[in-house]
């Protein structure tokens, strides 16, 4: 008795598989960064062939860990949304095509759903029986999201608020581009600050006067602004003065960036009386965010780095609690779904 959650949204093509228990069984992730890297970003087009061409070796490598055959899955839990709309096509069709031919339910996960689920996976189990951990505020960071939400159970989701333009991780990656660094920026960004000594610069810090809402296009214009100002426009620089004066760059924007996520969640919590702050998305795997977290008076819960960024057993575990409720979905109704079920 298993669940397969498969993950397609954006480029990584990943399945994940659990017992009914919550145990993980396995976790496979295809990663297509280097498909991307040479433009710089995600290429739609690349990263829906890249899905179709690794979709069946990632679905049986999972069955080969789990050492389980195809027809003991109990249930087939697929992202519908939000992401790339050629990417989550692909894994979509091979979901009701496998839940067709096996007769079982199928289950349409929301990504951001199986990111915050990610907060919930101790050790090698999903234990979602952590009830008094709500309300709770949940900060949603990743390459296309940067929400606020406060969650009443595991299936009430309040948005509070979000970026009006750049999403967190999207500005890691466009600063990583200016500095030269490559794709993806968050990872490259992360280990460049670690490297600066005299973490002198700063860079701007957006308020704004609605606490819930983010803004990350002026940072990306200042860190721009700054790298200009420091590295292109002066030519007497050795190649070891640029690389420090990269690593500068690369601290100041994390730190800003690390600042304005902690006070507005910090804040917003304490305004809603919550105890824990779920943080989930790609950019929760950044090393320097996490332990700023961990200094603050209120509680964060964060996945372990590896399951913070695309998985399919994120997918996986939000699909099981899911099929406990027997929220299953037709799959003749199924389609691309863009946002979370927000009230
Ligand atoms: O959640 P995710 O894998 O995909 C989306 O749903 O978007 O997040 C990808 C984003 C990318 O922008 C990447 O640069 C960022 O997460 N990221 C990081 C780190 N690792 C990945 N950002 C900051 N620090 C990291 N260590
Ligand atoms: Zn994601």
């Amino acid at each position: 008795m298993t669940i397969l959650g498969i993950e397609t949204s954006c480029d990584e093509t990943a399945a994940g598989i659990l017992d009914l228990e919550g145990n993980i069984l396995s976790n496979v992730v295809a990663s297509q960064i280097e498909t991307h890297a040479p433009y710089g970003g995600i290429i739609p087009e690349l990263a829906s062939r890249a899905h179709i061409v690794n979709i069946h070796k990632v679905i049986n490598e999972a069955l080969k860990i789990a050492k389980i055959s195809v027809n003991e899955l109990s249930a087939i839990a697929v992202t519908n949304g939000p992401g790339l709309a050629g990417s989550l096509l692909v894994g979509l069709n091979f979901a009701k095509g496998l839940s067709a031919s096996l007769e079982v339910p199928l289950i349409g996960v929301n990504h951001l759903e199986g990111h915050i689920s990610a907060c919930f996976i101790e050790e090698n189990k999903f234990n979602y029986s952590l009830n008094d951990i709500f309300p709770c505020i949940a900060l949603l960071i990743s390459g296309g999201h940067t929400e606020l939400i406060l969650m009443n159970d595991y299936d009430s989701y309040k948005l509070l608020g979000q970026t009006r333009d750049d999403a967190v991780g999207e500005a890691f990656d466009k600063v990583s581009r200016i500095l030269g660094l490559g794709y993806p920026g968050g990872p490259v960004i992360e280990k460049w600050a670690k490297l600066a000594n005299k973490q002198n610069y700063v860079l701007p810090r957006a308020w704004l006067k609605k606490d819930e809402e983010f803004s990350f296009s002026g940072l990306k214009t200042a860190s721009k602004n700054l790298a200009f100002e420091k590295i292109y426009s002066n030519n007497k620089l050795s190649n070891d003065d640029i690389k420090n004066e990269i690593s500068e760059v690369a601290y100041a924007f994390q730190i800003s960036v690390s600042d304005v996520l902690i006070n507005k969640s910090i804040r917003i919590a304490e305004k809603y009386n919550c105890k824990n702050i779920l943080v989930s998305g790609g950019v929760a795997a950044n090393g320097f965010i996490r332990e700023n977290f961990k200094n603050t008076k209120i509680n964060s819960i964060f996945p372990e780095r590896k399951h913070c960024t695309d998985n399919g057993l994120m997918i996986a575990c939000r699909g099981l609690i899911d099929y406990k409720k027997n929220k299953f979905i037709n799959p003749q109704d199924i389609n691309v779904a863009p946002q979370l079920n927000v009230t």
